[in-house]
């Protein structure tokens, strides 16, 4: 059993990996975390609390985390997501309440309370929790087992500005901490997420499938799609966050390298991008395993049988 706290800014997409997560027979989910990210934390923290209720899972606990980045202006993608975060599906508010203990502090004192290496953290937001965290408890860099993040690019470049995929654009100081700190990291960027699409086929299938959590994706992904189906062109929309969890269940239908990467903090205008030493051009060590392929018939097909699962 390997035991994950998910540190997430819900968003239609991270609903979806916190639903593929919680139908995984081999998760045992501690806690969520939430950020101020796609829209407000308070939102984000709401949308976790309802989507563990669609899923009849109120036994486990949310904790809010960081209202806003470390140093930079907060921006949202409520252009993306809605002004909930979540829109698409018609949800009631939630009743599940977060906890008085803040995020980051559920954290530290969670990563501590564990064996070394015990606990995996998925980051699919901003990583602000993560990196308050090692800067008030330096320590829990050698306790986590490893931190698993949505984030980055390196052949797509950006989504959100020319050069920036959104949750490094939205916190590049807060990544900085965290790819210097010397944590295991796999890194899951656009180069991934962007192979993984939601053609019309596969939001039919996901639409015919009978559970409220399926038929609570398949309206999250019609929503979401209207604006990245414009935006890229493509058959289908990318489906970002699930990619980390996909990779944890099933790391062989993933490639990449353990390279070093860096995230530009000074420059306004590549604020957030990745520089990812893919061909080992520099003598900067390897800090992180960057992903780069997907066998997406293979991750859609785990989602799908996952998704069946829940209620
Ligand atoms: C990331 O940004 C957010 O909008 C998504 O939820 C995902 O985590 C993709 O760049
Ligand atoms: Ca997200």
């Amino acid at each position: 059993m390997r035991r994950i706290i998910i540190d997430t800014d819900p968003g239609q997409d991270d609903a979806i990996a916190i639903m593929l997560a919680l139908a995984a027979p081999g998760l045992d989910i501690l806690g969520l975390v939430s950020v101020a990210g796609n829209v407000s934390v308070a939102q984000t923290t709401a949308n976790a609390c309802r989507v563990l209720e669609l899923a009849g899972r109120r036994d486990i606990r949310v904790y809010a985390g960081c209202t806003r980045p470390l140093r930079r202006t907060p921006i949202t993608a409520a252009h993306v997501h809605g002004r909930t975060g979540m829109d698409g599906p018609d949800l009631p508010e939630p009743t599940l309440r977060a906890q008085p203990q803040h995020g980051v502090d559920f954290l530290i004192e969670t990563i501590r309370a564990h064996p070394p290496g015990e606990i995996t953290l998925v980051t699919l937001g901003p990583m602000t929790n993560l990196a308050v965290a090692l800067a008030k408890a330096p320590d829990i860099a050698a306790r986590l087992g490893r931190v698993v993040s949505m984030g980055g690019a390196y052949s797509e470049c950006g989504n959100i500005t020319p050069s920036a995929e959104f949750n490094m654009f939205a916190d590049p100081d807060a990544a900085d901490i965290v790819l210097r700190s010397g944590v295991a990291l796999t890194l899951v960027p656009l180069d991934v997420t962007h192979r993984f699409l939601i053609s019309a086929r596969r939001l039919a299938q996901l639409r015919a499938m009978p559970g409220q959590c399926a038929q609570a994706a398949a309206a999250m992904l019609g929503f979401s799609e209207r604006f990245d189906l414009a935006k890229y062109g493509w058959d289908g929309a990318p489906l970002h966050d699930p990619c980390t969890i996909g990779w944890l269940l099933a790391p062989e239908l993933f490639g990449g390298r353990e390279v070093n990467v860096s995230v530009e903090v000074s420059s306004p205008l590549m604020q957030g991008a990745t520089a990812v030493d893919w061909w080992q051009v520099t003598d900067r060590p390897p800090n992180a395993l960057f992903l780069r392929d997907v066998d997406d018939d293979g991750l859609w097909n785990l989602l799908l049988e996952h998704l069946a699962r829940l209620p």
